[in-house]
């Protein structure tokens, strides 16, 4: 099988270190991929700079048999509808069906509509409803733009004061049409757990749940980001809470999309809140989260080939993964300045060290290889991600490794997972 991978950050290298060992797969593509991608895949594929547009026909010319699209932007400029008009199979769904993440007025309608259990909300297009509703609420108030803003979309504020600001501002368009609608929710207290389900959208396969640490500094402070490390499974994603979140979330969902006449192709990320309540949605989106996919991936003990082309092709049904019974762990090295400004092409040494440290893989979401150097080329730029007994062990490891790095450009959280070893 020949693969096309599209995207070229750190879920993407783990994806293709993943499918590149798979033995269905006789070559991988990866457009536009990365240098480190390339180390990778060694003589088993390349990476080629063609842009997104351009995959069918280039898929096409190719001969490629799957299309696996990684980031979120491709899927909601339509490229699984132009992959089907020419007859490609693509894990990732049409764009309509990404809709759970490009619009959560769509997401939250569909909650609704389906009593899936998620924030109270109102939508609305006018400041003088949306304040009417603030109102009725209490503090901290939720407000997010409609569509995709650059992961500046939600804000949560404490006074009245604020918001309001911020539903003028939004309606104003700060974030162009991504803020002509706006959705303003019930706060949620709890933990945030991530859910991975793949879907040829009959058919649900779980693969995997972990915890993401969001904010950019220890202790949960600082601004927030893509992600600045995390590990799986979940301590508190229990047989319980996995059942609850089937039959009250992802289960009905996929029911409604059904129902719109969508048939979803990829994979479901649940973002939840663990609430005293039970499992409520915060969010969906339409791709493997990052850093999530990383060590997903490294747990994940099965050919992950055919259950991307099942999900692709309609036949999920049948499929089954195995996981390692280890945890993993990934830890984010990101310049300084991220999520804020920054500078690119500063040298990071020291990597051989740290991939031969125990149970390490080292995944780069934004590094260009110059010659024997590797540089700097973007805010999140290593996942050193490890595998242990359990949690602790797993994050001691990742740890272990990225002290062999040397790179006094960036910085990394020094407490992954900390608050929920021994649990
Ligand atoms: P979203 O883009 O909807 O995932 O929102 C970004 C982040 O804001 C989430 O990962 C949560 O940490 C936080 N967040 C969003 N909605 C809520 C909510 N209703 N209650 C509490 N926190 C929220
Ligand atoms: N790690 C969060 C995300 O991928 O959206």
């Amino acid at each position: 099988m020949h693969i096309l991978l599209v995207g070229g950050g750190g879920r993407e290298h783990a994806l293709a270190w993943k499918i590149a060992q798979s033995p269905l797969v006789r070559r991988l593509t990866c457009a536009p991929g990365s240098d480190a991608m390339a180390a990778t895949i060694g003589a088993k594929g390349t990476c080629v700079a063609v842009s997104p547009a351009d995959v069918p026909s280039f898929a096409k010319a190719e001969g490629i048999d799957l299309v696996v699209v990684g980031p979120e932007a491709p899927l909601a400029d339509g490229l699984a509808d132009q992959l089907e008009a020419v007859g490609i199979p693509c894990f990732g769904p049409s764009a309509v069906g990404a809709q759970l993440e490009t619009s959560k007025a769509f997401t939250k309608d569909l909650c609704a509509a389906h009593t899936i259990p998620t924030a109270a909300y109102g939508r609305f297009d006018a400041a003088d409803e949306a304040k009417a509703f603030l109102r009725t609420m209490t503090a901290p108030y939720v407000i997010k733009a409609d569509g995709i803003a650059a992961g500046k979309g939600v804000v949560i504020l404490d006074t009245l004061e604020e918001a309001d600001k911020a539903v003028d501002e939004m309606l104003a368009g700060q974030f162009g049409e991504a803020s002509a609608t706006i959705v303003i929710e019930e706060f949620l207290t709890g933990t945030e757990v991530s859910v991975f389900a793949l879907t040829d959208g009959e058919t649900l396969l779980h693969c995997g749940d972990a915890q993401d640490h969001k904010r950019a500094f220890d202790g949960d402070q600082g601004p927030n980001t893509g992600g600045m490390g995390c590990f799986s499974p979940s301590p508190l994603f229990t047989p319980a809470i996995k059942e609850a979140t089937y039959t009250s979330i992802i289960e009905p969902t996929l029911k409604a999309l059904k129902e719109k006449g969508i048939t979803y192709r990829g994979v479901l990320y649940a973002g939840l809140m663990l609430t005293e309540d039970g499992p409520k949605l915060i969010e969906y989106n339409a791709r493997f989260g990052d850093p999530e996919c990383q060590i997903l991936m490294r747990r994940l003990r099965s050919d992950i080939v055919p259950a991307l082309w099942g999900a692709a092709t309609g036949r999920l049904s049948g499929i089954g993964l195995d996981w390692r019974a280890e945890a993993s762990a990934n830890v984010v090295y990101a310049t300084k300045g991220y999520p804020g400004s920054y500078d690119k092409g500063s040298e990071i040494k020291g990597l051989d060290d740290a991939a031969e440290a125990d149970e390490a893989v080292l995944f780069h979401a934004g590094t260009k290889i110059d010659g024997d150097k590797v540089l700097s080329n973007g805010g999140r730029v290593l996942n050193v991600t490890a595998l242990g007994d359990d949690l602790g062990a797993a994050v001691d490891r990742a740890y272990e490794a990225i002290e062999k790095i040397s790179w006094p450009e960036g910085f990394y959280r020094t407490d992954i997972g900390k608050a929920y070893r021994g649990l």
